[in-house]
């Protein structure tokens, strides 16, 4: 197949032979790994017949032997993507030696070494770059694994499953032996060979069995573990309590790492994750960061069973284990965080801080690509590079699928349809259409429609129109819904979207809720269904013209639209009582101002910010009986990526202008309020990772940034005072921020302070590197955002090779800070196709995630696009570029 050529979802076919068991042998060695893989394989019955056919990627082959001998003249060939073997029995036994050498792999995707140790990243095909396999996720075996390495350098050998034997060899070498108890796809094959210690726990199951739990890092961070075993140990009682579902292994093992390409992997008992994920004490980490790694390792572990036992059978059926599992970290996220509440109102403002969370990372990450040319439904029916495909579409668009599903079905009804999916699939390798079909099964109801939202990509909008009948006290909600087309998907028809509805009263409460023909009254916020392209539901036995409340806690991954004055947007702000759309009512209107600010940028008139929407603002910031978490949230900015989708042509400078003299004036007005808040919040007693005490920093980081945002002499001084006696990183990090986002001269300082204190500290410079490159210019004396750029990646602690370094530096620029990576002069450009290439060269996966900054170009002005064109093409046209920014560059210049 030529490079560009795509793979279709309707091409699925089972392969003729499949595998029953693995028995693999490494002999670890940096340069020159050796794997012997002995391999039972079998025919498939429910396939056509054909050859074995083993996928092979960048592997020097040794040997082959079949059922013990050579092979026969013309037997074994040689294709694109690895070997093909003509046999005749059913059952055949193969045994491949094959050369590798890890050290030279900077892919970080199959067998590769950081800092000395070697670990291994298979998901989604990175098993052939190990040795000759069926590597396809519907292939299951059972895997035994033998390693041997270095006893010195790697003193710990870990694989999937029970350890059966260690031992030592001749030669300072030793090996041990491990057996997984589990059929497996090979993407959920691990090892790891390295210098590591384990903190350890032991826990008893829901059924009485004890499990060994073990977390892995290096020596010197073992006093950043706990909150993640804390996390594990969290994670598995609530998939029992929750689901029902018991850990199935008699150990579990969490393993860090400094190089890796995402975020973790659930690989079978062996999670390996990037240390950004596992490492967090109080000095070190933010609660942000303690708050990702309990989410992280709740969502690998969910994997155990939403994965793991049951599989996706081909890689477009990602979000089936992907959509469900992002799904089950952010239920497990919020019920974390109204468990830690103390009352039933602070457990729904908890929830809805997870909620806003989850929506805003939707609608700045999930949005923009519904709206770009890599734009897929949740299910794609085609890509041309797997890796380009693990993307908030599949993921949060996927997650949001599954919650549709959990409010049309309601709680009972969605657990009882995931106990008919493990009862009919554990052990095998399904479809999305499985999943769905066991919940329409469970609980007797046609899904058929539903299913749309697995082929139709785009975000709906869903217009909102509302008619009083004062005569008949009645209120008439008329819902519409409207697919723009997408990339390569122009026709778009109706979904079943659940829409949750409020109607607020005069007084700002709730009113009973009759529908035309009903008896008495619900609950005051139902669930309406349109399936169609607009119907309407009439409201009865109103006294007074009510305020609708639509689409509470985001019921649906849509667009409202719907006319609201700012009057009552901002009575929505004071008095939904959807918590959720509370925020949301606060952001609509935030936007509306931001935008009319960049407007007037645009056109060189002077800004003002609106009294009203002022006063609005100042009611959340100085409403104590709130939660400071969820005023935190609604003091905060709409996201720069999502304001940028909504301006249309989008123009990063203005917006920038708008975003900058809002955070100003606000602060300069608020000035004594932001004060107050900010004294009033103060955290006493040592640091604990708490939910509380988490909302309370936030709003108080928030306030800091307000007021540093002013100027203002004694909020520089604020700032650094805080920076300098922090007792957590929570504190300290929220000081140097305020700082940076603003034109203090202390930041400099600040800086500096924090390189110095920090310097050996790869993680915690992450940020120092980050905050940098995202850095708004407050003034034309502010430092040049991509110089500055430029002269860190000299820092020693950079690297080009090292994921997290990457992302934090050059996503910090490309991704997080629009106005100035889009400066007018095209710079920035030139610097990302430089970049992109360079990356190209060692790791197409984060090549090809930095060149996804440019893929949405199109929706800049002319004269941005006309600047961005030339980048795009020169990465098109470099030679040998990887097929995955090959995919991402190409759909962008078509
Ligand atoms: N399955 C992993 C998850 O939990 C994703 C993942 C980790 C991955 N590493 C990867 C995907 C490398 C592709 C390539 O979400
Ligand atoms: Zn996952």
């Amino acid at each position: 197949m030529p490079p560009g050529t795509p793979i279709l979802r309707s091409a699925y076919q089972p392969l003729a032979y499949t595998v029953a068991t693995v028995d693999l042998d490494f002999h670890l060695d940096p340069k020159a790994t050796q794997v012997t893989s002995r391999l039972q394989c079998v025919r498939n019955e429910d396939a056509p017949a054909g050859p074995i056919v083993l996928f092979g990627d960048t592997l020097e082959l040794v040997s082959l032997t079949i059922d013990g001998a050579a092979p026969a003249d013309g037997q074994l060939r040689h294709t694109d993507s690895g070997l093909e073997i003509d046999v005749s029995a059913d059952s055949v036994a193969l045994e491949i030696v094959t050369r590798i050498d890890p050290s030279a792999n900077l892919t970080l995707s199959g067998l590769y070494q950081s800092r000395g140790g070697f670990f291994t990243q298979c998901e989604a095909e990175g098993f052939r770059r190990i040795t000759y396999f069926p590597d396809r996720p519907d292939v299951m075996a059972r895997f035994t694994v033998r390693l041997e390495a270095d006893a010195a350098t790697c003193p710990v050998l870990l694989s999937n499953g029970n350890l059966l034997e260690t031992g030592a060899l001749p030669n300072g070498r030793h090996f041990a032996r491990w057996e997984d108890p589990f059929l497996k796809p090979s993407y959920l094959f691990a090892l790891v060979a390295a210098d590591l210690k384990a903190l350890e726990r032991k826990v008893d199951t829901m059924s009485g069995r004890e499990v060994l739990l073990q977390v892995w890092v290096e020596a010197r961070d073992l006093d950043r573990v706990s909150h993640a075993m804390d996390s594990l140990v969290h994670s598995l009682r609530w998939d029992e309590e929750v689901f029902g579902l018991e850990l199935d292994l008699d150990r579990f093992m969490i393993v860090a790492v400094s190089d890796f390409n995402m975020g973790a992997m659930e690989n079978k008992g062996l999670n390996i994750f990037n240390t950004k994920y596992v490492l967090a004490n109080p000095d070190t980490g933010t609660d942000l960061d303690f708050e990702n790694v309990e989410s992280v390792v709740a969502h690998e572990y969910f994997h155990n069973w939403t994965g793991n036992r049951v599989t996706c059978r081909d890689w477009f059926q990602l979000t089936l284990k992907e959509g469900l599992t992002v799904f089950r970290d952010q239920q497990f996220t919020a019920d974390m965080m109204a468990r830690a509440s103390d009352s039933p109102a602070a457990a729904a403002s908890a929830r809805a801080v997870t909620r806003i969370a989850n929506v805003r990372g939707l609608r700045a990450g999930q949005f923009p690509e519904d709206a770009g040319p890599m734009a897929h439904p949740i299910r794609p029916d085609s890509y041309q590079e797997i890796n380009n495909f693990y993307t908030a579409t599949v993921y949060q668009k996927g997650a949001e699928v599954i919650r549709m599903l959990l409010t049309l079905l309601g709680r009972e009804g969605f657990r009882n349809g995931m106990d008919l999916y493990f009862s009919y699939h554990d052990g095998q390798a399904v479809t999305c259409d499985d999943f769905v079909g066991c919940m329409a099964e469970a609980n007797g109801v046609d899904l058929d429609l539903f299913m749309r939202w697995y082929s139709q990509a785009g975000t709906p909008h869903l217009k909102a129109e509302g008619a009083w009948d004062a005569a008949a006290g009645s209120y008439t909600l008329t819902l519409s819904q409207h697919t723009p087309p997408t990339a390569g998907q122009p026709d778009k028809l109706p979904l079943h979207i659940p829409v949750a509805v409020g109607l607020i009263g005069p007084d700002g409460a709730d009113l009973p809720l009759v529908l035309a023909g009903e008896a008495g009254p619900g609950d005051t916020t139902r669930v309406l269904e349109l399936k169609e392209a607009s119907r309407s539901w009439t409201f009865t036995g109103l006294s007074a013209e009510p305020v609708p409340s639509l689409l509470r806690g985001f019921s649906a991954p849509v667009i409202l639209d719907i006319a609201e004055s700012d009057e009552r947007l901002a009575f929505r702000m004071a008095f939904d009582a959807d918590p959720f759309n509370r925020w949301d009512a606060g952001q609509r209107y935030m936007e509306r101002v931001i935008l009319a600010l960049a407007a007037d940028a645009a056109a060189g008139r002077p800004l003002e910010v609106p009294q009203a929407f002022g006063h609005a603002f100042r009611a959340l910031l100085i409403d104590d009986s709130l939660d400071a978490a969820f005023v935190a949230e609604a003091l905060a900015l709409p996201s720069e990526a999502y304001l940028l989708d909504r301006l249309q042509p989008a123009d990063p400078a203005p917006l920038r202008a708008a975003l900058i003299h809002l955070t100003r004036a606000l602060g300069l007005a608020m000035k004594a309020d932001f004060l107050s808040r900010y004294l009033d919040l103060e955290v006493d007693g040592e640091y604990r990772y708490h939910p509380l005490d988490a909302g309370k920093r936030a709003l108080r980081n928030q306030c800091l940034r307000y007021l540093t945002a002013a100027g203002s002499a004694t909020a520089i001084d604020l700032a650094t005072k805080q920076f300098e006696h922090a007792g957590n990183m929570t504190e300290r990090y929220g000081a140097l921020a305020a700082l940076v986002q603003s034109d203090a001269p202390a930041r400099v300082g600040a800086l500096e302070a924090f390189h110095q204190r920090y310097m050996g500290d790869a993680l915690v410079l992450d940020k120092w590197f980050q905050l940098q490159a995202g850095a708004w210019r407050w003034s034309d004396a502010a430092p040049d955002t991509l110089a500055q750029v430029q002269a860190l990646m000299a820092n020693p602690a950079f690297s080009l090779s090292n994921p997290n370094k990457v992302y934090a530096l050059l996503g910090g620029y490309f991704k997080a800070n629009p106005a100035e990576f889009h400066r007018a002069d095209g710079a920035g450009y030139a610097f990302w196709a430089e970049q992109v290439i360079a990356l190209d060269r060692n790791n197409p996966q984060v090549a090809s995630r930095m060149a996804r900054a440019l893929e949405g170009w199109r929706k800049f002005t002319p004269e941005i696009q006309a600047r961005i064109r030339p980048a795009l093409e020169k990465v098109a046209a470099t030679e040998g570029i990887s097929p995955d920014v090959a995919e991402i560059v190409g759909k962008a210049l078509s």
